[in-house]
């Protein structure tokens, strides 16, 4: 699997991300381990669990984080770049404080997420929600004093504005910082229809018009949930992905997937990789031939013209 040098790092992650949110829960985790060993042996070397998985299932509150512990047991940490996050607000099943940034909870998290996950330090560590509230100098501060203590290599946001990472690290440059890395939001052919995106510990999609300020500032997208819609829009699930835009984009998709001999997922995350800024998707499947089948689209090249019929649909 192609590799890609974070900008600003050492950090090489592949081209596709591994995504752990449902191990060890929704996907039984020896189904898991079995998936994760088609991705490893594919070359496949980014991880991508959180401390408040998989808290939404009972009982399910870090077991994403040991899940992830068991993975590399088995399959060794050498060559592997391990992100968590912390910092995200409150949900059903995770009570947290309203200042869900504050350092002290940030710092806890890490502490736990160490801990879960049987290590010493993280490759990558992201703030898993934004808290607008918060002035960008308090953050900048905290996360390197996160970075400091040698317990997180590189530091990411997730959930952020464009706008507001990057004036985090225009602050971290004025500092001398460390600033953050990489960017992971929401991001795939199909958008979906949420209209709050600016509240405390909202979830945020890439929008079209920030896409060119990433680029130019070199910060790639470890893009969450790139083939879901598509999946839900597939098998008639209504819910946030069911736009008349998404119906039309996976109407597309299909005469693309028809064109090049490719399956409507694979479209999709082909349409991700052909992106700017770099798009580095999040896989979350369970089952093995959907991972074959997300890999395999790392050869498939669309053409301007499907890139644009996909786009403009
Ligand atoms: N930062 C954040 O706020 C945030 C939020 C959400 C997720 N994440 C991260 O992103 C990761 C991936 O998220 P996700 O699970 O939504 O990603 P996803 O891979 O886009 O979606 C997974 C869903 O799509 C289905 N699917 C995948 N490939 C398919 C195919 N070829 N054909 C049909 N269905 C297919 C899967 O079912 P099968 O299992 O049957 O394949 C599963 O239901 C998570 O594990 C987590 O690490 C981060």
């Amino acid at each position: 699997m192609e590799t890609i040098l974070i900008p600003g790092t050492d950090l090489r992650v592949s081209r596709f991300a591994f995504g752990t949110a449902d191990c060890g829960t929704k996907i039984p985790s020896d189904q898991a381990l079995r998936v994760f060993e088609i991705y490893r042996n594919a070359g496949g070397n980014f991880v991508d669990t959180a401390h408040c998985y998989s808290a939404w299932v009972p009982g399910g509150l870090g077991v994403s984080e040991r899940w992830v512990a068991e993975a590399v047991r088995r399959f060794g940490r050498q060559g592997l770049a391990i992100a968590t996050k912390g910092g995200h607000c409150a949900f059903d099943g995770y009570p947290r404080p309203d200042a869900f940034l504050a350092p002290e909870v940030v710092e806890r998290d890490l502490t736990e997420s160490l801990e879960r996950l049987g290590m010493d330090r993280v490759d990558l560590y992201y703030l898993h929600r934004d808290d607008p509230r918060v002035p960008v100098d308090e953050i900048v501060d905290a996360c390197n004093r996160l970075a400091d203590s040698g317990r997180v290599r590189h530091l990411g946001a997730s959930n952020w504005s464009a706008e507001r990472l990057l004036a985090a690290n225009r602050c971290a440059g004025s500092k001398g910082l460390r600033p953050f890395a990489i960017l992971q939001n929401h991001w795939s052919l199909l958008q979906p229809s949420w209209t709050s995106l600016d509240a405390p510990g909202d979830v945020r999609y890439v929008l079209d018009e920030e896409r060119q300020r990433l680029a130019e500032a070199g910060i790639p997208v470890a893009a969450w949930a790139p083939v879901r819609g598509v999946a839900e829009l597939e098998r008639g699930a209504s819910g946030s992905y069911d736009t008349e835009r998404n119906r039309r984009r996976l109407e597309a998709a299909r005469r693309v997937a028809t064109e090049v001999g490719a399956t409507t997922a694979q479209v999709a995350l082909a349409y991700l990789l052909s992106q700017r800024p770099t798009a580095i998707p999040i896989l979350g499947t369970g089952n093995e031939a959907h991972l074959r089948e997300a890999l395999a689209t790392e050869s498939l090249r669309l053409t301007a013209e499907q890139l644009e019929a996909l786009e403009n649909a």
